[in-house]
């Protein structure tokens, strides 16, 4: 059985929706909610019966009930806090949930012996970028505690494989977009920071004004160049390195995006063109801590996952825009 934490949250339910429908594998969720949402797992139901549990990593009893009650072999662990500006206000709060909740769970897998686990990392474990495309060995000098917080967890990865056989397949997301193109279930973060949907919501909503955050930085047009992949292809991808676990039983880690880089302006006109709206935008001043271009260098996923993305931007925008219609 596939444990999956965070199942009811945007990336996790994707995965959870991927295997329920491809595979035969039984799962169980594992989810606080204070993200997530029950919705979503009813939805994930209807496809296919599964098991849910409501419970938090910083608890012990529930980690101990969970291994407990359900025999796990392997796990998918996306649970975390995700808000870069949340973790600097606040890093008590991200080393709470993401570094000692992720050390309870390895430390409960190894009391009830699972030994496979593929962990959600991000490109912000590389920091400010020092070429692009980033590549896994790029130095890793994460600059918020958010990143931090997924850098020390893949650390102790590391450390759990050398001492105890843990196997990690770490997964570097860079910026995850779109949703389930059969619109069952879709991304829905409160507070959204993410930049897909909030320029949607803008041209959804003619009150809402889209913030657009520096236009000089040196790039094709003045603003951030991000990688967007879609969140079917990291499903794949998860699967991937599920597969990989279970065949060759050895740690690595794998950059996740499509190597093509965007500029916000690029996606603002592509949400323009896809909604056929009028956006409003407001121009700010750059951000602190947004580095200037954040793009993948996917080969070694390519070539050692068999990995590859199939979905073109406009792909993704439009099933966001069709998830935030319904
Ligand atoms: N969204 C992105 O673009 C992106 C990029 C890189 C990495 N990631 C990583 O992917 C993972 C999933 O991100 P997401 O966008 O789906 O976030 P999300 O907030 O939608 O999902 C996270 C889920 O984890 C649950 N959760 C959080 N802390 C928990 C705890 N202590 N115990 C039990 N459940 C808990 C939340 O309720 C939520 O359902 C995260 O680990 C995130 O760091 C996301």
């Amino acid at each position: 059985m596939i444990l999956i934490t965070g199942g009811a949250g945007y990336i996790g339910s994707h995965i959870a929706l991927k295997l329920l429908e491809e595979s035969d594998r039984k799962i169980v969720i594992f989810d606080n909610l204070e993200n997530g949402h029950m919705s979503t797992i009813k939805t994930l139901q209807s496809v296919r019966d599964f098991d849910f549990v409501k419970g938090d990593l910083k608890n012990q009893d529930d980690l101990e009930n969970l291994f407990r009650n359900f025999d796990i072999d392997s796990v998918i662990h996306f649970a975390a806090c995700i808000c870069v500006e949340e973790s600097v206000q606040n890093p008590r709060k991200y080393y709470s949930n993401n570094l000692v909740g992720t050390i309870n769970l390895l430390n409960k897998m190894l009391d009830h012996d699972v030994k496979k686990i593929v962990f959600s990392s991000t490109a912000a474990v590389y920091g400010e970028p020092k070429y692009v495309p980033i590549d896994e060995n790029h130095p890793k000098q994460p600059i918020n505690a958010y990143g931090k917080t997924k850098f020390m967890a893949e650390e102790i990865l590391d450390d759990y494989d050398r001492a105890y056989n843990l196997k990690s397949i770490r997964l570097r997301y860079f910026n995850v977009a779109g949703s389930d193109s059969k619109n069952r279930i879709g991304e829905s973060h409160d507070p959204e920071t993410h930049l897909i949907p909030n320029i949607l919501a803008s041209a959804a909503d003619s009150e809402n004004v889209f913030n657009l955050f520096g236009t000089d930085y040196a790039t094709r047009d003045g603003t951030c160049i991000r990688d967007y992949v879609n969140v079917e292809d990291l499903a794949s991808a998860h699967i991937s390195a599920l597969q990989y676990l279970s065949e060759k039983n050895q740690s690595d880690c794998f950059n996740i995006g499509t190597k093509n880089g965007n500029t916000v302006k690029e996606i603002f006109e592509t949400c323009k063109k896809i909604t056929e709206k009028e956006i409003k935008v407001k121009i700010n001043p750059r951000r602190g801590g947004d580095p200037e271009s954040l793009v993948a260098n996917n080969e070694k996923a390519k070539k050692i996952l068999n990995w590859c993305p199939k979905k073109t931007l406009e792909d993704t925008i439009k099933t966001a825009y069709a998830w935030l219609k319904k």
